[in-house]
């Protein structure tokens, strides 16, 4: 199903970007532990309706199927969808996937019990529309859960590390770590909820060695791949951007020598759909 006939410039960038490198990969390695935390934490189970907005390939919507949830997964990227299918053949769990854009849901009011979203509506354009959209599909006494990358963990702060090396963001644009803050969150969630509760946590990338991490960016995370594949012309330019990454992700090594430790601070958010 698709609610997407002519895409917007906006709309096409977020499904370019996404669609870049294999976003699949990246999520299995680093972010796995986002669902099941979700499915925790909103006591996902059978007899609720639950909608995974920005779902990716699935790391939320598979493991709140398999919770027993009746589940449903938007993203803007069909690429995308299309893994999360094949992923939940294997898991052998029934989602229904949905393309469509997080800031003009294709859903009625009051839709679903549960409404979810990791580090996925932080990345939509207009902040203000994604969270009403999130509101306005979750019935009265629904749960919303999110989880936001916050502007000082290792991915929050990766950003403003490309940014150099990149077009100027769109005249009012702001960075969706701010998704990440709690006074930004509940600001942006309104009177539309109540109970609003906050957490920042750490997800740990195991294993993963600084070098690692930046080729991993470099090769399968699109934002970080789209950067370099403007630089492509420009090799002084490309080495500068990969020197300045490094130089980053090092510097967020907590481990020691041969015992490399990275991980990234997130914000956790429930909230209650008055
Ligand atoms: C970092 S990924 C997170 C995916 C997934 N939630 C996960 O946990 O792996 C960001 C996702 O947001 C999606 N996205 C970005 N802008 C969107 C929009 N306006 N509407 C719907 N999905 C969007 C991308 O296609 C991508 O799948």
């Amino acid at each position: 199903m698709s609610s997407l006939t002519q895409l917007t410039p906006a709309q096409r960038t977020a499904r370019d970007v996404w669609t870049s490198g294999n976003y699949p990969e990246v999520a299995e390695q680093l972010i796995r532990a986002f669902g099941p935390t979700l499915v925790d934490e909103l006591r996902i189970g059978p007899g609720q309706q639950v909608l995974d907005v920005a779902c990716g390939a699935g790391n939320v919507a598979i493991p709140a199927a398999i919770a027993g949830a009746e589940v449903t997964g938007l993203d803007i990227a069909p690429a995308l969808l299309n893994q999360g299918a094949v992923n939940a053949w294997a898991a052998e769990v029934d989602v229904t996937w949905v393309e469509g854009d997080a800031e003009a849901l294709p859903f009625d009011d009051a839709s679903f019990d549960v409404v979810t979203s990791a580090v996925g509506v932080m990345f939509c354009s207009s902040h203000k529309k994604a969270a009403a959209e999130l509101v306005r599909v979750c019935r009265p006494g629904g749960a919303i859960g999110l989880i936001n990358w916050t502007p000082e963990g290792l991915i929050g702060s990766m950003f403003p590390v490309l940014a150099p090396f990149m077009p100027a963001p769109p005249a009012g644009a702001k960075p969706g770590s701010l998704w990440g803050t709690e006074a930004y969150v509940s600001e942006l969630l309104g009177d539309g909820v109540d109970e609003l509760y906050s957490e920042r946590r750490h997800v740990l990338f195991e294993g993963l060695a600084p070098d690692a991490f930046v080729d991993l960016m470099r090769v399968n995370y699109g934002p970080v791949l789209r950067v370099f594949e403007r630089l492509a012309d420009d090799r002084a330019r490309a080495d500068e951007l990969d020197a300045a990454l490094r130089r980053y992700v090092r510097g967020c090594n907590q481990g020691e020598p041969g015992r490399p430790r990275l991980e990234s601070e997130y914000q956790l958010t429930l909230a209650r759909r008055r």
